[in-house]
């Protein structure tokens, strides 16, 4: 049994600035998964939300986060499974009522089996409900009807609640800008996703299978007690220009880079590098042509994530250096403002065509509107604020929509760092990890 990530302190704290936000006599309601059935008799490893992970650190399945506010009293409940001798001998030991209750950062804990009764009778005191839907059917169930007249009428008060809403805005709002403790953890997991793309560059030689850099890769994640934050994409050659690649099945020839995406998570908190190697040690001429372009766009992408840049300054940065690329290798031929488009939806999009950045937490691609009033360049970037820039170009030669120089056809080239943002200027969380023509070209050399 694991036990609480954070201190007691980081999780009232989260809960304390979240009921803050909600009006007197409300009740939270936070459920986090169940297991999932891969085939018969076994389930998918078991995740937990990430609303339940960020407000009590809970990782089991089956359990609700509840909390209710009385006059201005706020109290915290967990509901979990109970400690049961027969599931317990098959599916492992749980943490019980008790251990909750005295371990976990809230005031009360029972059994989940009491939850139907404990939410139905507090739910008479309450006036607004706060319920991430979809999650468990029964208690979605048990909150609409609580807003129906009848349901008033029997419980003979009259009083119930009057409205039913999804706070998962508020707490996104929250989880966008990371506390110290969230920030450590993170670079962590960054640490730990380095270490293992490095393992895979110093492993790789020519023949050597996708599926094998996937294997040396997630041994390491398994190796540490951390596991994949979202499927690794190990893309050979022409497989690199397949944006969310994920056979992971062909051998890797000399001469081809790979393209690697691959993060992992620490208590639930994930990192998301993508770096692109040659296979053999060495770029070749064209293959340093595109590389160095991706990098050029990457830098000044980071060095766009500033405190009071809108959101999307990354991308514009990013996709600048991308078109003037394009432009430069013969494969766009026109102008830098005709190859960006008036809305960054120019002719290089062909070439480049998905977003520069994402937020990264508890989710790898963190929760957060993006543009919470509408504004056209996304919300202004604030301290604590953690993000990816992953520009990339792809040139897939099997495509028959673009025209590609045959000495540039199938390269596919992404290189991806996790930034935070600070009043300081930009941190890379992931700077161990190498990304340099140089240093990984030196760091092949290293290969026994
Ligand atoms: N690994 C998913 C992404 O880079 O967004
Ligand atoms: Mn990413
Ligand atoms: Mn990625």
């Amino acid at each position: 049994m694991a036990s609480i990530p954070f201190s007691i302190e980081e999780y009232i704290n989260r809960q304390s600035r979240f009921h803050s936000k909600l009006p007197e006599n409300s009740m939270v309601i936070i459920p986090t998964n169940s297991n999932c059935i891969r085939s018969n008799d076994t389930n998918y490893p078991f995740r937990g939300n990430s609303y339940m992970l960020y407000l009590c650190g809970w990782y089991d399945p089956d359990a609700v986060f509840v909390s209710h506010n009385i006059d201005g009293h706020w109290t915290t409940s967990l509901f979990v499974q109970p400690s049961d001798t027969k599931a317990e001998i098959w599916e492992g030991r749980r943490v019980g009522v008790e251990n909750a209750s005295i371990n976990w950062p809230v005031d009360e804990a029972y059994s989940i089996t009491e939850i139907d009764h404990i939410i139905l009778k507090n739910l008479e005191n309450i006036n607004n409900v706060f319920i991430i839907q979809g999650l468990n059917k029964q208690l979605d169930d048990i909150v609409f009807e609580s807003l129906t007249n009848k349901s008033r009428s029997r419980n003979k008060t009259g009083k119930g609640p009057r409205s039913v809403s999804d706070p998962s805005y508020l707490l996104d709002e929250m989880r966008l800008i990371k506390s110290k403790e969230e920030i450590n953890k993170m670079q962590i997991s960054c640490n730990l996703a380095s270490k293992a793309h490095i393992k895979a560059i110093t492993s790789s030689k020519p023949g050597i299978g996708e599926w094998e850099i996937q294997s040396i890769i997630e041994g390491h994640f398994i190796s540490n007690l951390s596991e994949i934050s979202y499927s690794s994409i190990v893309g050979g050659g022409s497989n690199a220009t397949v944006l969310h690649y994920g056979d992971n099945n062909c051998v890797i020839n000399d001469g081809d880079l790979v393209l690697v995406d691959a993060g992992c998570e620490i208590d639930g908190y994930a990192s998301d590098i993508t770096r692109t190697w040659p296979i053999n040690g060495k770029f070749t001429k064209e293959q340093i042509e595109v590389y160095e372009i991706v990098l050029e766009a990457e830098i000044a992408g980071i060095n766009a994530c500033v405190v009071g840049n809108p959101w999307l300054s990354s991308h514009h940065a990013s996709s600048k250096v991308i078109a003037e690329g394009l432009i430069k290798l013969g494969i766009l031929n026109c102008s830098l403002e005709e190859a960006l488009g008036q809305d960054y939806d120019g002719p290089y999009r062909n070439f480049f065509m998905h977003g520069t950045s994402h937020s990264l937490g508890l989710d790898v691609h963190d929760v957060g509107v993006t543009s919470p009033n509408g504004e056209k360049e996304g919300r202004i970037l604030e301290d604590g604020m953690i993000l990816t820039v992953e520009p990339g170009l792809y040139f897939a030669d099997w495509r028959t929509d673009i025209s590609i120089p045959s000495k540039y056809a199938g390269i596919g080239i992404r290189i991806e760092d996790d930034i935070l943002i600070t009043k300081d200027g930009p941190v890379i969380l992931t700077s161990s990890c190498p990304k340099s023509i140089i240093e990984i070209e030196s760091l092949m050399n290293t290969r026994g």
